[in-house]
């Protein structure tokens, strides 16, 4: 489980660029939970996946992730249980190693100090079998550069690597919008069956709004730092795309509560 606890993120402040980002958020939630957000531009959301990642510590509130305080916990001790794919397909791999020495990075991430484990034929072939289940191919591809491949593949070898050991919790910001409507469908469809899968807790943010009520078991709509809207998965099934568009257009629209 994972609570945040009035958390505030303010950017240049006491300058005319002061920016309140995260505006005394709480929120809390449960293992296994499919939590999508969605919100306007600037509103806060990829600020919310930093403070839960650690790319900053919150000016006041706290953090914990599974009863433990991580709230000054650096990101890169965080990095052992927190899972993230961003929007960009370049980001998140080494764009000059080959699929199977990217994959091996991120199976040996957060594995306790001890001899590194090489690529030896056996652990190859794990590989192998895992990339051969996202089903596009790739596993004859094992031993091309990660930056010859297409956004599509990327984003799909990015979406295995960041869940190769199920993590905590798994952030996704925007990691489909970079895509073309064909591969964001594939991206799409192997998340859900990873999430689904290995029951991640997973947050993921998109501007979607057919995956926002498609996908996930929780809705939320950020607005200037705070939480507009907060839908469980019943109350998001009997929602209509016309009117969550109306909810969005129409800002600061009723807070409804759930989980
Ligand atoms: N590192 C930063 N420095 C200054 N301002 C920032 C920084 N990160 C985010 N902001 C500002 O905080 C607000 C929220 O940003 P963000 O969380 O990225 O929004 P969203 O992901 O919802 O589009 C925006 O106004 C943005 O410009
Ligand atoms: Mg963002």
């Amino acid at each position: 489980m994972i609570e945040l606890t009035n958390c505030t993120k303010t950017f240049g402040e006491g300058t005319p660029n002061m920016v309140v980002a995260l505006a005394g958020l709480t929120l809390t939630i449960p293992d296994g939970q499919f939590l999508v957000v969605i919100g306007a531009n600037g509103s806060g959301k990829s600020t919310l996946l930093n403070g839960i990642a650690g790319t900053f510590t919150p000016d006041t509130g706290s953090i914990t992730v599974d009863g433990v305080d991580v709230t000054n916990q650096p990101a890169y001790r965080r990095a052992r249980y927190i899972g993230r794919v961003f929007q960009n397909p370049f980001a998140g791999t080494a764009p000059t190693m080959t699929v199977a020495e990217n994959l091996r990075l991120a199976a040996l991430r957060g594995l306790p100090k001890r001899p590194l484990i090489g690529l030896s034929r056996a652990f190859r072939s794990e590989l192998q079998h895992r990339v051969a289940g996202l089903g596009m191919g790739l596993e004859d591809r094992m031993e091309t550069p990660i930056g010859l491949l297409s956004g599509g593949q990327r984003q799909a070898l990015t979406l295995l690597m960041a869940t190769f050991r199920p993590p905590a919790i798994l952030l996704l910001d925007e990691h489909t919008a970079a895509l073309d409507p064909g591969s964001a469908t594939k991206v799409m469809e192997l998340t859900k069956q990873i999430v689904n899968e290995k029951k991640l807790t997973t947050l993921m943010v998109t501007h979607d709004m057919e995956q926002a009520l498609n996908v996930g078991n929780r809705l939320l709509m950020m607005e200037r730092g705070a939480i507009a809207m907060d839908l469980a998965e019943q109350e998001k099934s009997q929602l209509t795309i016309a009117e969550l568009i109306a909810r969005f257009a129409g800002g600061r629209g009723s807070v409804v509560s759930g989980q």
